[in-house]
């Protein structure tokens, strides 16, 4: 039986399918972490506001207290994402000319409408948080992990940022021609996103390959989440992080490592946790390895 260590991380994803137990769990790690004395962060992205209804507590977009040593916060994704397209056009309506503003509009919501923009909007969000936070908690827990597909993008990012530099480049050519034409070009938006993302992938790319970031995969019993689960181990391994700890949610009893890694089990409850007290047995066992 390998051994499990929670020993270490400073940054923790937990990773599975809806309803498998991710907030149940990240919340219960994170009350195990604030207990050890650790200043703690919990992060829920959940456009559900579960954090809010499971810790009992109003949460919002900047760290509330929970108990002492623990903070939560909760992303209104969609939001978010809202308030970012307005601010940048905004921006844009100021430094571009009138006729083509509409142009730069539609560059700028054609990247933020794209296929993958919500999950784009989460990792934007978890490195706005750590950005912003970084010198403030010791850990920081997220309830969700960015899929396998979106961690190869940030964790190989060699390609990525030279797709991204050829852009830069591509939108400095134009501006360079709009310049030439006696158009008055100023500082651009669009290469000002660019420059920005750039910065962005590669600072998570660091963190998701940092070996004191903790990837967990929860699954549930039953051979259709089992299987889920040793997909979801895959892709994020194929993507280059390592998988630290399968936690077996609602099992009864024990078995072996899953999927040939360090797995936790945890019992079914009777009833459904709601408020800290009633995360106790989870939280305890979460203790015996931190
Ligand atoms: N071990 C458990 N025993 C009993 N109920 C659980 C257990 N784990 C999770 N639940 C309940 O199952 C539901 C889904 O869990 P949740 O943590 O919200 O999942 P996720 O965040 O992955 O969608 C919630 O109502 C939660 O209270
Ligand atoms: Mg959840």
């Amino acid at each position: 039986m390998k051994s499990v260590n929670l020993k270490g991380f400073n940054v923790f994803f937990l990773s599975g399918k809806g309803g498998v137990g991710k907030s149940t769990l990240s919340t219960s790690l994170a009350l195990s972490l604030s207990k050890k004395g650790f200043k703690t962060l919990l992060v829920s992205l959940d456009p559900a506001h579960s954090l809010s209804i499971l810790l009992k507590e109003e949460l919002g977009g900047s760290p509330t207290q929970v108990i002492q040593n623990l903070f939560s916060l909760e992303v209104d994704l969609e939001r978010s994402m809202r308030e970012y397209l307005k601010r940048v056009e905004k921006e844009a309506e100021k430094i571009v000319s009138p006729a083509l503003i509409g142009n730069v509009k539609n560059q700028i919501e054609l990247a933020y409408y794209s296929p993958g923009a919500l999950e784009l909007a989460a990792v934007d969000s978890i490195y706005q948080i750590m950005r912003k936070y970084e010198g403030n908690f010791e850990k920081f827990v997220f309830d969700t992990a960015p899929s396998g597909y979106t961690v190869r993008l940030m964790a190989s990012p060699d390609k990525l940022l030279n797709w991204v530099d050829s852009l830069i480049k591509m939108r400095e050519e134009s501006l360079k021609y709009r310049k030439m034409a006696g158009e008055p070009v100023g500082r651009d938006p669009v290469v000002e996103v660019l420059r920005r993302r750039r910065e962005e992938y590669s600072f998570l790319g660091k963190v998701f390959k940092s070996p004191k970031t903790f990837f967990g995969v929860v699954v549930n019993p039953g051979k259709l989440s089992l299987e889920i689960g040793k997909r979801t181990v895959e892709e994020l391994e194929r993507a280059g992080v390592r998988v630290n700890l399968i936690l077996a949610n609602r099992f009864q009893g024990k078995g072996g490592n899953l999927f040939g890694k360090p797995t936790l089990y945890f019992p079914p409850l009777k009833e459904e946790p709601i408020g800290i007290e009633s995360l106790e047995p989870f939280v305890e066992l979460f203790l015996k390895v931190l």
